[in-house]
């Protein structure tokens, strides 16, 4: 039984609140930020009412392994996670939100999700099924779910406030930051995943496709958010791995299937209805899983 008090909501009521995101509280410190990661989960675009033991520290800890892995590819807005090196109004928190918490540099963000592909999965084979594409680029007849794709693809979407993301072309997004900066968001991206995929691999596990997320500092662009973890990418064990089928997700797959399984997946406020304990401790465990199998080391002993 994995036992934690979990964090559904961060309440650090001194602090400055900027925003509350699916999974992260915000609060603001000029030119830096403090981001929480809860233990909220959500699923088909719901928040759902129960929390996910060590959820929130899985996501923090292995954002902070991959910001220092990818660090050569570009500068990002990791400061720390050792909470003495917080400013002093945070301390009086620290218990709640140790392990959770990012102390980050502030930046403008860019209003476009950077996915990328290196399989073919979700939205985009639903895409390839009917019309041979994946967000509009054209790819070769006769290949299956789950794919290896024959290049890794680039496929940009809005970052929508509320509800699913859309997909947007490269030539949307030149419109909406120019030309020069999507080149360097795609590049960034691409080579991020390829790094991270190859390391991945390594370990046993397929990153079929992620998203990352910029914003500019001081005029520079770099690396935000969360980066290559079970809640931005979707993780395939290798050794379960088998094309023409879709594969099961390392993180979330039995608290899709309970849904699923319970039906009226269309009437979301049935979403309110709490996860079985089984559910929660078994994706609890896939969470602590993964960050071993990325990081090698344990979360909990
Ligand atoms: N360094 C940063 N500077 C500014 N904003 C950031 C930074 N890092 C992350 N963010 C923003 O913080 C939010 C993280 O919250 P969370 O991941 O819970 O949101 P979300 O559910 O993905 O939805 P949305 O991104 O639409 O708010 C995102 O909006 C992200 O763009
Ligand atoms: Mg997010």
């Amino acid at each position: 039984m994995i036992e934690k008090n979990v964090l559904g909501e961060s309440k650090l009521s001194d602090l400055k609140f900027l925003k509350k995101g699916k999974v992260r509280d915000l609060y603001d410190f000029d030119q830096k930020l403090l981001i929480i990661a809860t233990d909220r989960i959500s699923c088909f675009d719901v928040i759902l009412s129960s929390c996910i033991p060590y959820k929130g520290e899985v996501l923090t800890r292995l954002s902070a392994f991959w910001f220092a892995f990818t660090r050569d590819i570009i500068d990002n807005h990791f400061i720390t996670i050792d909470a003495t090196q917080f400013p002093p109004s945070v301390l009086k928190y620290k218990d709640s939100i140790r392990g959770r918490a990012m102390w980050v540099k502030k930046t403008q963000p860019l209003s476009v999700e950077c996915v990328v592909r290196g399989y073919l999965s979700g939205s985009a084979w639903k895409e390839y099924k009917n019309k041979s594409s994946v967000c509009g680029i054209n790819l070769p007849s006769g290949l299956k779910e789950s794919d290896k794709l024959p290049d890794v693809l680039f496929t940009p979407s809005t970052k929508a406030e509320i509800g699913h993301d859309e997909n947007i072309s490269e030539k949307e997004v030149q419109k909406l930051i120019g030309v020069d900066l999507t080149q360097q968001i795609k590049e960034k991206s691409i080579a991020l995943y390829k790094k991270g995929a190859q390391y991945a691999e390594s370990k046993g596990i397929i990153i079929a496709d992620t998203k990352f997320e910029f914003g500019l500092y001081e005029d520079e662009l770099i690396l935000i958010d969360e980066v290559l973890t079970p809640d931005s990418s979707r993780f395939w064990p290798r050794n379960e791995y088998e094309p023409g089928r879709a594969q099961s997700s390392f993180d979330k797959q039995f608290v899709r299937d309970y849904l699923i399984s319970r039906g009226n997946l269309d009437k979301k406020k049935t979403f309110s209805v709490p996860l079985p304990e089984e559910i929660v401790q078994r994706t609890s465990r896939k969470y602590l899983d993964i960050y071993r199998i990325i990081t090698g080391k344990d979360l909990i002993q």
